[in-house]
């Protein structure tokens, strides 16, 4: 994949304008960053572009605004936190469009940084809208696009304007699409999915694609419940979407014609109510008391998967298999993530995942650095995972 789109290696950006969409869309607490990881995926493009004398222009989001301005969406904390972490000055213009952008474009040097402000206070980013899109592209004299969990997004920022200017994939859309490619497109086998978190509705098209896919398929945490229930055993009080019975056993049985083995929890640790510290035995699943919880997967459970984990030359994971926030029931979750990594520190496989809750889940389980690949997307990576072209990359191809 990647020799299909342009890098920053054939962009000419001294003394030019460059756009550069990232993704700023991080957790803030009281106007303070509380995990920086996608600010600190960006800076070596940023580094990159300034460093060869461009004018680096910094396009973003902030959480969803209703297409207008909205003082708790701005992404001017977001420039004090990125001028920090870049230890350079980023200057910041109070609109994406229109005078204060092009005002403060003027006054940039080259090498400099600009960031303006949410391009969501706009009808026309999420539109796509080709006159929000001209406004956009007015401002650049080339593209570059460093905000791969953005991508599945077809919005003016993301896409519209990378078919208006020479476009680029930079250096941490580049580094995302090379090791994901690696992982799913051309995997070397066995490959083994492990899937978890809460529900399933929000992952149905995730499982379904990827019983096709994987050689086999690892359901953890509340969504294995739904599936258990499917087969007719008793998950007592559990987290479990009873009406998608029906759906679970439509994708074990379009896994068991794709010969892809699915591999549900065989034990569970059990309580009585959801808190860190609430009193918990693990239960086979077919003798969960009737008010009991599953919260984690028990140690049979663990045993199975890292058995098949111990098979597979690549892992691709999203979604805790237990609730892992609470930490009487971060076992599972933190055994399976240290697991994987061990076998990737031993070369044994390639491993990548993938989402928000899963990122934190490995910082937890202090194992995020030996995986082969940590994407910072949520929505983007499931897509991926998902086989689902994203249009923020499509765009970007030659
Ligand atoms: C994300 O945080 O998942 C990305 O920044 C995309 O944001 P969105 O889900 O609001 O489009
Ligand atoms: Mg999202």
């Amino acid at each position: 994949m990647s020799r299909t789109f342009r890098t920053l290696d054939e962009a000419a950006v001294a003394g030019k304008r460059v756009l550069l969409r990232v993704d700023l869309n991080v957790p803030m607490e009281h106007g303070a960053v509380t995990d920086a990881t996608r600010i600190d995926r960006v800076l070596p493009t940023i580094h990159e572009i300034a460093r060869k004398g461009g004018k680096v222009i910094l396009l973003a989001h902030f959480g969803r605004p209703k297409g207008g301005p909205d003082e708790a969406n701005s992404l001017k904390p977001g420039a004090a936190a990125l001028a920090e972490r870049l230890g350079q000055p980023v200057a910041f213009a109070a609109d994406c469009i229109g005078a204060a952008a092009g005002a403060a474009i003027a006054a940039m040097n080259d090498g400099d940084v600009l960031l303006l402000e949410n391009t969501r206070f706009h009808k026309g980013e999420e539109k796509n809208d080709p006159a929000f899109v001209a406004e956009l592209a007015k401002l650049g004299d080339l593209y570059v696009n460093d905000a791969f969990s953005a991508a599945h997004r077809a919005h003016a920022s993301t896409e519209g304007v990378a078919h208006k200017l020479p476009a680029y994939a930079g250096r941490a859309m580049q580094a995302e699409l090379e090791a994901l490619g690696k992982a799913l497109e051309a995997p070397k086998r066995p490959l083994v999915a492990i899937v978890g978190g809460a529900k399933v509705s929000s992952k149905l098209d995730l499982l379904g694609n990827l019983v096709s896919r994987v050689d086999a398929l690892v359901i953890g945490g509340g969504m294995a419940n739904t599936f258990l229930n499917a087969q007719g055993l008793p998950v007592g009080k559990s987290l479990c979407e009873k009406d998608l019975a029906e759906t679970a056993r439509e994708i074990m049985a379009k896994a068991q014609a794709a010969r892809c083995a699915v591999i549900l929890p065989v034990d569970a640790i059990v309580a009585y109510h959801f808190a860190a510290n609430a009193p918990s035995h693990a239960f086979g699943v077919d003798a969960i008391p009737t008010e009991g919880m599953m919260l984690d997967i028990g140690q049979l459970s663990i045993d199975r998967i890292a058995a098949s984990v111990n098979e597979a030359q690549t892992v691709v994971w999203n979604g805790p298999v237990g609730a892992f926030e609470l930490a009487g029931f971060s076992h599972g979750t933190f055994a399976l993530a240290r697991h994987v990594a061990q076998r990737t520190k031993a070369g044994k496989l390639v491993s990548v995942a993938g989402g928000g809750d899963t990122v934190a889940a490995l910082n937890g389980a202090g194992v995020a650095d030996g995986f082969s690949y940590v994407s910072t997307a949520g929505g983007a990576f499931l897509e991926w995972m998902e086989g689902k072209a994203l249009p923020g990359v499509e765009a970007l191809r030659r």
